[in-house]
């Protein structure tokens, strides 16, 4: 039977690093809010000069984790590229992302799912490996924020917990009896939860996108979010999707060797794992050092897990669970062969 495998992880941030200590020159906040409230302590943002897009951190990503594969680009067969902040509002990201690596008819496919992005990417590759659509996929999550959020005092509830970044994972089809691979995903939407955490425009669904006469400082460019209602939301929801998971994967807790939950709060994730009555060491946290970086932060802790050695032998298994805005929320049990 074939199972989705992971072959190769890659993680690329951008130079410039922005310390709580920054936002407080140019906004009413504190690295002591911050930390408390969050457990950030620092994020990377894209150069204030220049040009550089959700793709072209993804390049970065995705070089690493083909090179650690063993695979060039043309091995490929299918891209999906996992984004909230694409480059430009169309194309998509997969397509500059497989230009970039010197393709040109290889499928691409983005997914606009927000924290949950990679776990959707994932369960979408797994599906084309499982129905033989594709055998060697490449599954990116890549965010720009830092140039679409109100950096003023206005807007300091969402700017400071957001960094950009992108990671990368290789998946390919592995012919093998063994229980591994991605053993169960689930995934959910409530779009009725959509204006707790969105950015309004531009918007298609106006007579014109941009209407006409409104400034660029006008809030609805830029992301707000109804914070404690979605804190509230994810510890409720995310020990159930757990269960979901568990119980599609037909394995209990205490098969988890590692939960890697999506970085959106410190707090979020330790009362989580509380929920679950898990050992802290159980529960891997990188958000200090990056931010959230929505559709990058779990690849981007897988990779730094397997990095460490806290996961990735042969018989270990992770379990991935997010929730951001959407309202989207999953999780995603994978064993490493
Ligand atoms: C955003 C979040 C950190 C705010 O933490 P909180 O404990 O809920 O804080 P509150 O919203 O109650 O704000 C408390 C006060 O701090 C202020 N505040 C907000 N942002 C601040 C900042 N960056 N610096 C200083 N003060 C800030 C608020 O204005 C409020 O002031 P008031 O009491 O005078 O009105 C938290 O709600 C959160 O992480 N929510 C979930 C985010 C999430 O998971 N999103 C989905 C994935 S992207």
């Amino acid at each position: 039977m074939i199972k989705s495998i992971i072959k190769g992880t890659g993680k690329f941030v951008p130079p410039n690093l922005v310390t709580n200590k920054d936002l407080e020159k140019i906004m009413d906040t504190s690295d002591e809010w911050i930390q408390q409230r969050t457990g950030i302590k620092q994020r990377y943002w894209i150069p204030e000069e220049g040009v550089t897009g959700a793709s072209d951190l993804g390049l970065e990503a995705a070089k690493q984790a083909l090179d650690e594969a063993g695979w060039t680009p043309d091995d490929l067969d299918f891209i999906i590229f996992a984004t909230l902040s694409p480059d430009i509002m169309f194309p998509g990201c997969g397509c500059f992302l497989a230009a970039k690596l010197g393709l040109n008819s290889t499928p691409t496919l983005d997914i606009r799912q927000q924290c949950t992005g990679f776990l959707y990417g994932f369960a979408t590759a797994d599906a084309y490996i499982k129905t033989g659509l594709a055998k060697k996929v490449l599954v990116v999550g890549g965010e720009v924020h830092s140039s679409g959020l109100d950096k003023s005092t206005r807007g300091r509830d969402v700017t400071v917990i957001f960094g950009d970044g992108a990671a990368a994972v290789c998946i390919e089809g592995v012919d093998t009896q063994e229980s591994v691979g991605l053993l169960a995903s689930a995934l959910h939407t409530d779009g009725n939860f959509a204006e707790s955490l969105m950015a309004e425009l531009p918007a298609s669904r106006l007579p014109q996108r941009n209407p006409p006469g409104v400034s660029l400082d006008d809030p609805r460019y830029f992301p707000v979010m109804d914070g404690p209602s979605i804190f509230k939301k994810a510890v409720r929801l995310l020990p159930k999707v757990t269960h979901e998971a568990l119980e599609k994967a037909g394995i209990g807790l205490d098969q988890i060797d590692l939960v890697i939950p999506h970085q959106a709060n410190k707090r979020i994730n330790q009362a989580f794992g509380q929920f679950l009555k898990l050992p802290e060491d159980k529960i891997f946290h990188n958000i200090e050092k990056y931010g959230n970086t929505t559709a990058a932060s779990i690849p981007l802790a897988l990779h730094e897990a397997i990095e460490q050695g806290r996961i990735g032998k042969s018989g270990e298994t992770v379990l991935f669970a997010a929730l951001g805005a959407g309202l989207t929320w999953g999780a995603c049990i994978y064993r490493f062969l």
